[in-house]
């Protein structure tokens, strides 16, 4: 760990509370010009630090800077311990993942970013990410014996956590466009990208990479012109922590339903925050396009949908893509 990481963990640990540059110093066994070298690092990576004389340094709760320290003393006791790397920015954090799956990375790693260069959405689509005002992550599962259609549960179960995430932290409601996009105030303000690999043999995951891409705060330069009344934000202004309270509130709250030996609950929890039952769609079954009604959600969150014949049709996610005429329900 550089002195710069050291320094930083010992503020996030201890938001608010002074340290003269002797103690900590002393605790962290390096040098007051060390400290005080470290400090400035912080202050231009954002960090928000106090200098008084007579009482030291201390890290504004104003700050709101992602770091795996700042998560980790969020998280719930059971997985606290996850590995948790942060970078600055990367083509795509679900890429990046896949090479370290590839090289035997463990089960719950979990990779985080300011920024993506490259981000992907589903379909092929891009998925804009900028600097500073996004946080873009992915984590890697290694369920064990896990059918590969039971993959779609991954992505299910990630939006209810998102969801209950957003509302306890922001105090926001927020809604699913099935089958995988977070709405707030009539905004996609979240997407959610679950890609795997499974076994030939026995059709198990072998892994899969749950990658979420949120917009918290208003980009610098507005969102570009084809996503502009369409993308939105979780934060109307400035939160204090936001960023790492968001994820950990996330992290806890999917694990919990992903670890748990009867997770089926959260299927009902899905169900009350569609957007989509009862409305009037429009179906995008590869290059097809067709009107209709959507019903249901059933038990493994397929979307039943009645067309204008009377014909009925269950869709599974990743073969279709819907919208819907705002005024009509
Ligand atoms: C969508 O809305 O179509 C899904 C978007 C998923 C974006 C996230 S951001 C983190 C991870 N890395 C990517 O390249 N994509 C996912």
């Amino acid at each position: 760990m550089t002195t710069k990481e050291k320094v930083r963990d010992l503020f996030e640990e201890n938001r608010g509370v002074y340290f003269s540059g002797e103690e900590m110093a002393q605790r962290l066994s390096i040098s007051r010009a060390a400290v005080w070298k470290a400090v400035n690092a912080l202050k231009k990576e954002g960090y928000v630090i106090h200098a008084v004389t007579n009482k030291g340094y201390c890290l504004s709760g104003q700050t709101d800077v992602l770091s795996a320290q700042g998560i980790r003393k969020y998280l719930s006791l059971g997985i606290a311990d996850m590995e948790i790397s942060v970078f600055p920015a990367v083509s795509s954090t679900n890429t990046v993942m896949r090479e370290k799956a590839l090289e035997g990375a463990a089960d719950r790693y979990l990779i985080l970013s300011n920024e993506q260069t490259a981000g992907r959405g589903r379909s092929g689509r891009n998925f804009y990410s900028p600097g500073d005002t996004g946080v873009y992550l992915s984590i890697l599962l290694r369920p064990g014996e896990y059918l590969a259609g039971h993959a779609v549960n991954i992505t299910t179960m990630a939006a209810v956590a998102m969801c209950e995430a957003i509302e306890s932290v922001s105090g926001e409601k927020a809604e699913i466009k099935w089958v995988n996009d977070i709405f707030v105030r009539g905004k996609k303000v979240c997407g959610i990208l679950t890609e795997g690999s499974f076994s030939l043999e026995n059709g198990m995951l072998e892994y899969a990479i749950l990658g979420i891409g949120m917009n918290l705060y208003d980009p610098k330069d507005g969102f570009p012109g084809e996503l502009e009344g369409i993308a939105g934000t979780i934060f109307q202004t400035r939160q204090d922590d936001g960023k790492n309270r968001l994820v950990a509130e996330f992290l806890n709250r999917f694990y919990a339903c992903y670890q748990s030996p009867l997770p089926w609950d959260y299927v009902k929890k899905y169900r009350e925050r569609s957007m989509v039952i009862g409305r009037q769609i429009t179906i995008g079954i590869g290059e097809e396009i067709k009107r209709g009604r959507a019903l249901a959600i059933d038990d493994q969150c397929r979307l039943l949908v009645e067309y204008e014949d009377g014909r009925q049709e269950c869709y599974s996610s990743g073969e279709v893509s819907i919208s819907w005429d705002r005024e009509k329900r």
